[in-house]
């Protein structure tokens, strides 16, 4: 998801939401599934997480005959970086989703279809349809702007991008940073309008972003001509949340011996023979297979100890993956007062500050609802984590420019932004190759290690990394391997 038109679009759609809770039943999965008990030991299978991917895997495991396995996760319900929470006064809640919100990219025509637009299809879940790239209007520090042929260009040179990184490829020639892809094809943004255009396009500093993978992920997701689903971006509006589809999920194939909730795995120990896992409370179990679906964010921090160490390759391909800060602050006011398009783009003087705006008062969405939504990245939203110990100055920071926009805007009745960088069960949003990317490093990061320990996330797929179908898929194909060598020991990985 390392474009705008993805993760913007991400942002833009992960920003946007609930509805209104009114009904304390109808925003409830009814699915949540409720564990008890301790779970079993000395399974065949640990998943690890118990986001997408790991839900998935679980599914996978099950539809291949085996139910031998217990899902561990931190938190006390499924869904990891889909998680929702209700925001505003009293009397005005309305659900809102922390982190994931849009499901990108659905079908064209009997081409391939999303798997994660399916499953929310299959669980009725309430999406509407936003238009990302032409439901917009300008702003710039002097107020409104109408820079709409800048965008266009914008939109124009990442197209250029992308063929520029596939030509590239066939002609094994090196990747480049898609800095210095656009400055090859002539394209230097110079003024703040131009700066925030190619923001949106990207969604953090493109210098750091590799052209190669920006463009498969693209095109895998975006392009029908590319073996991509295709350019409609789906917004979850429904008040259970976009979790729900793997609650739900859950329900259809797992009972409850088969969780661990609320429990951290601190320790994982693997050999030729097996795993054993061990947890904040003490836990010890053991398994003949775990799947590892943490972020990458977590792999590359001390809290989760593996013993022995991780072998230099895999250390290499977690390492090489970058794992930014996507940050969504939420505002409501008493009534709207602002556009009526879905998205606001501001062009400050420093790029990147406070620059994309949704708003989730619109008619499709939710109206009424005075609420509105800005999003920051990268180093960005990482200075903002921190500001955010007094929300006070957040919001002087972001009202300051909210007036540049409106100079009569009045003060929010109610703020608030989810912590995703300094979470230690995430520790960034969601992974992104840099510059140094090389293919074989996203292929490392997926690999199993000692025929025992096995990975799948976002993170480890090379075509829709930063995806909720890249973390699908990859929990469904590293399950798939997983039952594979259950089945038959003579498909297991080398165990050296
Ligand atoms: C703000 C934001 C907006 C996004 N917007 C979109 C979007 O609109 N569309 C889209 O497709 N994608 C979006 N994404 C990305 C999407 O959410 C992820 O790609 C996807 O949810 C990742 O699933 P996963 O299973 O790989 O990882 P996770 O969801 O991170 O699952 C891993 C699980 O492991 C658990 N865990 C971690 N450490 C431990 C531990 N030590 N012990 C036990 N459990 C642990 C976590 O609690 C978590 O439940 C967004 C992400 C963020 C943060
Ligand atoms: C909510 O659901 C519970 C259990 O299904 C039911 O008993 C209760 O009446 C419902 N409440 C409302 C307000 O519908
Ligand atoms: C739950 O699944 C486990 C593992 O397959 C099985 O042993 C147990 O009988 C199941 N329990 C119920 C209530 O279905
Ligand atoms: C919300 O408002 C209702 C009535 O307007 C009141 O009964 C309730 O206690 C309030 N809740 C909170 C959390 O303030
Ligand atoms: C989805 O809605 C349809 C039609 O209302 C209904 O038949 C179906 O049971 C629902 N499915 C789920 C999983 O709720
Ligand atoms: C902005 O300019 C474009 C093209 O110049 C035009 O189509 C569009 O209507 C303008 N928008 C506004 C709000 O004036
Ligand atoms: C992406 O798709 C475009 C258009 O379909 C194509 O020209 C380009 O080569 C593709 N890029 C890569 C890296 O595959
Ligand atoms: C690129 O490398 C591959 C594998 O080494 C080779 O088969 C192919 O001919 C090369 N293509 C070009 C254009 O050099
Ligand atoms: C699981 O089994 C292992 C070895 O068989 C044992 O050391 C551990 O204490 C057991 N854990 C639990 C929770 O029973
Ligand atoms: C990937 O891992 C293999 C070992 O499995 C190693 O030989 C290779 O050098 C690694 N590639 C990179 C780019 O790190
Ligand atoms: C929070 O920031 C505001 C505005 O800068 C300041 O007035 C207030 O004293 C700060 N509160 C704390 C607890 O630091």
């Amino acid at each position: 998801m390392s474009r705008f038109r993805v993760s913007l679009a991400t942002i833009l759609l992960s920003l946007l939401g609930g509805a209104v809770a009114q009904d304390v039943n109808a925003t409830r999965c009814q699915a949540d599934l409720t564990p008890a008990g301790a779970p079993p030991n000395n399974t065949k299978v640990l998943i690890l997480g118990g986001g997408m991917a790991g839900v998935i895997a679980a599914r996978t495991l099950h539809e291949q005959g085996i139910d031998d396995f217990v899902i561990v996760e931190a938190k006390h319900v499924f869904g990891g970086r889909m998680a929702k929470k209700t925001f505003g006064v009293n009397g005005s809640e309305y659900v809102i989703e922390k982190g994931a919100n849009w499901i990108h990219g659905t079908q064209t025509g009997s081409g391939p279809a999303n798997p994660v637009w399916l499953l929310a299809q299959k669980h009725n879940l309430s999406m509407v349809e936003s238009n990302l790239f032409t439901d917009i209007t300008f702003f710039d520090y002097n107020g409104p702007n109408n820079y709409s042929e800048t965008f266009e260009a914008s939109l124009a040179a990442f197209d250029s991008a992308r063929a520029l990184a596939g030509q590239r490829w066939q002609e094994n020639k090196t990747d480049l940073d898609l800095r210095s892809a656009y400055n090859y094809l002539g394209i230097a943004p110079k003024t703040p309008q131009e700066e925030a255009c190619e923001y949106y396009q990207i969604d953090y500093d493109a210098s750091q972003t590799s052209t190669l993978a920006a463009a498969w992920n693209y095109n895998y997701t975006f392009d029908p001509e590319a073996g991509g689903y295709s350019d409609v971006d789906m917004l979850s509006v429904d008040p259970r949340g976009i979790a729900c589809i793997v609650q739900a999920e859950a329900a259809t194939f797992l009972n409850t011996s088969q969780v661990l909730f609320s429990q951290i795995v601190k320790t994982i120990q693997y050999n030729q023979n097996g795993v054993t896992v061990q947890t904040t409370d003490g836990y010890t179990l053991t398994a003949d297979h775990a799947l590892v679906t943490f972020s990458a964010g977590v792999l590359q921090n001390t809290d989760v100890v593996f013993d022995p160490a991780l072998p230099d390759w895999k250390r290499e391909a977690i390492s090489s993956i970058e794992m930014p800060v996507y940050t969504k602050i939420f505002l409501q006011f008493k009534e709207k007062f602002w556009f009526d398009t879905g998205i606001g783009l501001y062009a400050d003087q420093q790029k990147g500050r406070y620059p994309v705006w949704e708003s989730l008062d619109h008619p499709d969405l939710y109206p009424g609802s005075g609420i509105i939504f800005v999003t920051v990245t990268g180093d960005y939203a990482n200075y903002l984590e921190q500001l955010n110990k007094n929300i006070t100055q957040v919001q002087l920071e972001v009202m300051e420019v909210l007036r540049r926009m409106y100079p009569n805007a009045p003060d929010p009745i109610d703020i608030w932004l989810p912590i995703w960088g300094r979470a230690p069960l995430f520790r960034g949003s969601y992974s992104n190759w840099g510059a140094s990317f090389v293919p074989q490093h996203s292929y490392n990061l997926s690999a199993p290690v000692n025929g025992h320990l096995w990975f799948a996330g976002e993170a480890t797929s090379l075509k829709y990394f930063g995806f909720l179908h890249g973390a699908y898929l990859e929990g469904q194909n590293a399950a798939t391997n997983i039952a594979a060598c259950i089945n038959n020991p003579q498909r297991c990985p080398s165990s050296t």
